[in-house]
């Protein structure tokens, strides 16, 4: 790994080994507390050829970290740089989010694995999508943690349970709701990803667009879906079509495990 100071064009002398770096703290913080007229007088000497000062710039936060509390009790973080409030609280609402998708996307996988619905290609699609999801959450959860921030997980609404509809049948009606679900979660992605931009947070707009690009994929391919079963309609249609995304996905799972 390159070092912090590599390409600086003066290395402080100070930062040369382990133990001159435990005396080099020690003069900042006391430096940071009572200016030393020598070192003061050294200072502008430094100054014409310093591009980075360590000593000078990072003394304010040497004495925030020095005086951090670090308790179980304490929510005071010490990996904290940069990261709004606004940010941090829009990360815990899409967590919300994603926990929604996953808890409606595991209510139609038993939906579709009841034994008068059998469609288990729709209910392993369905489980597969509410991983999927729970997996968005866990991401969120890391980034935040990571950031400095602290993860409140809020209560789900609860989803429908029934997904039968007299004219398009359930595997149509259901597939119309996840498209509707995904679009909305692009959305959402959307927003945040405005969030990142109005708090100047590069890293968390970067995280965000990787979830995007995902997300984008997603749309499109519950999109396709709504097409198909338009087109093969309900009866042994839906059923052939089942058939077809269970082998599909049997297939993927294989791929993904190195046995195909
Ligand atoms: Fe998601």
């Amino acid at each position: 790994m390159q070092s912090l100071y590599g390409s600086f064009a003066v290395r402080p002398a100070a930062l040369r080994s382990r133990s001159s770096n435990v005396a080099f703290r020690r003069s900042v913080s006391v430096h940071a507390q009572k200016p030393n007229p020598i070192l003061k007088d050294q200072s502008k000497v430094e100054e014409r050829d310093i591009i980075f000062n360590p000593a000078k710039e990072s003394a304010t936060d040497l004495q925030k970290v020095e005086q951090a509390q670090t308790t179980a009790s304490s929510d005071e973080s010490l990996a904290r740089v940069f990261y709004a409030p606004d940010a941090e609280q829009a990360v815990n609402e899409q967590i919300n989010h994603e926990y929604t998708m996953s808890y409606n996307y595991h209510q139609m996988a038993c939906y579709f694995a009841r034994d008068n619905v059998a469609l288990p290609g729709l209910a392993s699609f369905f489980r597969g999508h509410a991983e999927e999801e729970r997996g968005h959450a866990q991401q969120l959860m890391d980034f935040n943690s990571t950031r400095g921030g602290r993860t409140k997980l809020a209560t789900l609404a609860a989803p429908e349970t029934e997904y039968n509809h007299p004219e398009k049948g359930d595997a149509l009606h259901a597939m119309e709701i996840s498209l509707a679900l995904e679009k909305l979660n692009f959305q959402y992605l959307y927003r945040l990803h405005k969030v990142a931009d109005d708090s100047g947070d590069a890293q968390f707009a970067d995280f965000v667009e990787s979830m995007l690009a995902d997300q984008a994929n997603g749309v499109k391919e519950v999109a396709d879906f709504v097409t198909q079963l338009r087109r093969v309609g309900k009866g042994l249609g839906v059923y052939e079509w089942d058939k077809d995304i269970m082998d599909r996905g049997s297939a993927q799972l294989a791929q993904v495990s190195g046995t195909a």
